[in-house]
């Protein structure tokens, strides 16, 4: 097959073509860009191998320029980068062993071509097409991995337990690639990812994390979240979300099964957002369901406090996952602390105080919020599908209202405890934050507006009704 065409839209591969023609070295472009040029898949790093020096390759390619281009030189590793417009070019020597793009390990031996695409992950990343003069645009296939995007396959180009013993966080990216473009995993390795998933655990919890976000931010993540747990390699880093799965019974009593309900509320929340924390909400919902479940022969089973436990679980996880433990956990924790809320509403009649303190507490999250609580509804009975989401439109047209004639979304109090102090001649004091606090519940409960006026004269109330007295001037 010869790609000449397809390869000619991008300006930068004949320039280094040409620079490695007058160095007189055999060079490709290899890897991710190959496959996703062949899917027609957008691509911004392109990936350069040649059989010798990668550096020298990616000096002559900078100085080829007449004007400065800037080039990043890794002497201990063999690599070197140039950044020139949106991409990103990397350029390495053929080597004989494992092939990492992020690795930091020093090549220890050169080798051919042939050897460079043997110690690939998969058949599909282990294409290249040659860039020098005497035979630009071939492709070089040797595991046809023309067929296997066809067939839409991922396969090692190796027995499996030899590439992932190269680098078992290749198993995670075997899944990671199978979700992202909706790929079988070949029989044969998916053997190799059940048999070697404990292996796993000597990869970097960053290394895993970079992956499993790539997994959730696919268009199904739930089909990458079965492949995990089935080939058990979930089991190794994030066992709360295993525990999810199964079904208890007493008698004719049963719940439904929480990890493939979580998986189906992830599903459901990736058609309202993209965003990557709002799906980690889904994927934390229900977290504490085991721990929290019990059975009642009246009522049958609960999960009492599920949503509490879940958001005290919540910053362990991350913390685990080496996920950020800033305002992004704190977003997820208050989704999943708040996810039952709306439902409650729903379910009672819907109050104007009630709807006040939700938006009180989830503030600009309120919107997400809402998209949470519709993608929860995994009902199969479709008149329970439909009443429950009309009772939400009823619930997010009286936070509008509400919103409207209140403004608590981003609550600030309409009396400072600066003001109490001053009025009431207090020093900080208990006193103070609990008029505040009076305050405060008074406008959520709808009993005074939120405005100042309002509020001024309930905290005269108040305060007289705690035998306090204004200021003498
Ligand atoms: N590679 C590998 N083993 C790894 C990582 C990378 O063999 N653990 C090889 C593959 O040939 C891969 C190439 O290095 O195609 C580039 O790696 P990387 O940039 O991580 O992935 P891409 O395949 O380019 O895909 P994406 O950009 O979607 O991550």
């Amino acid at each position: 097959m010869n790609l000449t065409k397809e390869i000619d839209q991008i300006e930068v591969i004949r320039r280094v073509g040409k620079c490695a023609d007058e160095l007189g070295l055999e060079a490709y472009v290899v890897g991710g860009f190959v496959r996703d040029l062949l899917l027609k898949r957008p691509s911004k790093d392109l990936d350069f191998v040649c059989v010798g020096s990668g550096i020298s390759l990616a000096q002559r390619v900078a100085d080829s320029f007449d004007h400065h281009v800037p080039l990043s030189v890794f002497k201990n590793f063999g690599t070197a980068m140039i950044k020139l417009e949106d991409w990103e070019l990397e350029f390495v020597g053929a080597r004989k062993e494992s092939y990492r793009h992020d690795s930091r390990k020093p090549i220890v031996e050169d080798g051919t071509l042939q050897e460079d695409q043997d110690r690939r992950d998969f058949t599909i990343n282990a294409m290249a097409i040659s860039i020098n003069s005497a035979s630009y645009g071939d492709l070089v296939d040797p595991f046809d991995g023309v067929k296997d995007l066809k067939r839409k396959i991922i396969k090692t180009p190796l027995d499996p337990d030899t590439t992932f013993s190269d680098d078992p966080l290749r198993m995670l990216r075997a899944v990671r690639f199978a979700t992202q473009l909706g790929f079988d995993i070949e029989p044969g390795t998916f053997d190799g990812l059940i048999r070697n998933s404990e292996r796993l655990q000597i990869i970097s919890g960053e290394r895993i994390i970079d992956e499993l976000n790539k997994i959730i931010l696919a268009e199904r993540p739930s089909y990458g979240f079965k492949l995990l747990f089935v080939s058990k390699l979930l089991h190794q880093f994030f066992p709360e979300m295993v525990e999810l799965q199964g079904v208890d019974s007493v008698g004719d009593k049963s719940h439904k099964d929480n990890f493939y309900h979580t998986l189906q509320v992830l599903d459901n929340i990736c058609e309202s957002t993209d965003d990557l924390w709002l799906r980690w909400a889904a994927i934390m919902h229900d977290i504490a369901k085991p721990a929290t479940k019990r059975f009642n022969a009246k009522v049958g089973w609960t999960f009492h406090g599920h949503e509490d436990k879940g958001a005290r679980m919540t910053p362990k996880i991350f913390r685990k996952l080496k996920l950020p433990m800033d305002e992004r956990m704190k977003y997820v924790q208050k989704l999943v602390r708040l996810h039952l809320r709306p439902i409650a509403l729903v379910n009672d009649k819907v109050t104007d105080s009630a709807v006040r303190r939700l938006v009180y507490e989830a503030g600009d999250d309120v919107d997400d919020l809402m998209k949470l609580c519709r993608a929860d509804v995994t009902s199969k009975n479709s008149n329970k599908v439909k009443r429950f989401l009309a009772n939400f439109d009823k619930v997010e047209q009286k936070i509008q209202e509400v919103e409207e004639k209140d403004h608590v979304r981003n609550f600030q109090p309409p009396v400072s405890g600066e003001e109490i102090m001053e009025i009431f001649g207090l020093s900080p004091s208990k006193v103070v934050g609990d008029l505040k606090e009076e305050i405060k519940e008074a406008i959520l409960e709808g009993q005074i507006g939120n405005n100042k006026e309002q509020a001024i004269e309930l905290m005269y109330e108040l305060a007289k009704a705690k035998g306090i007295s204004k200021k003498e001037n």
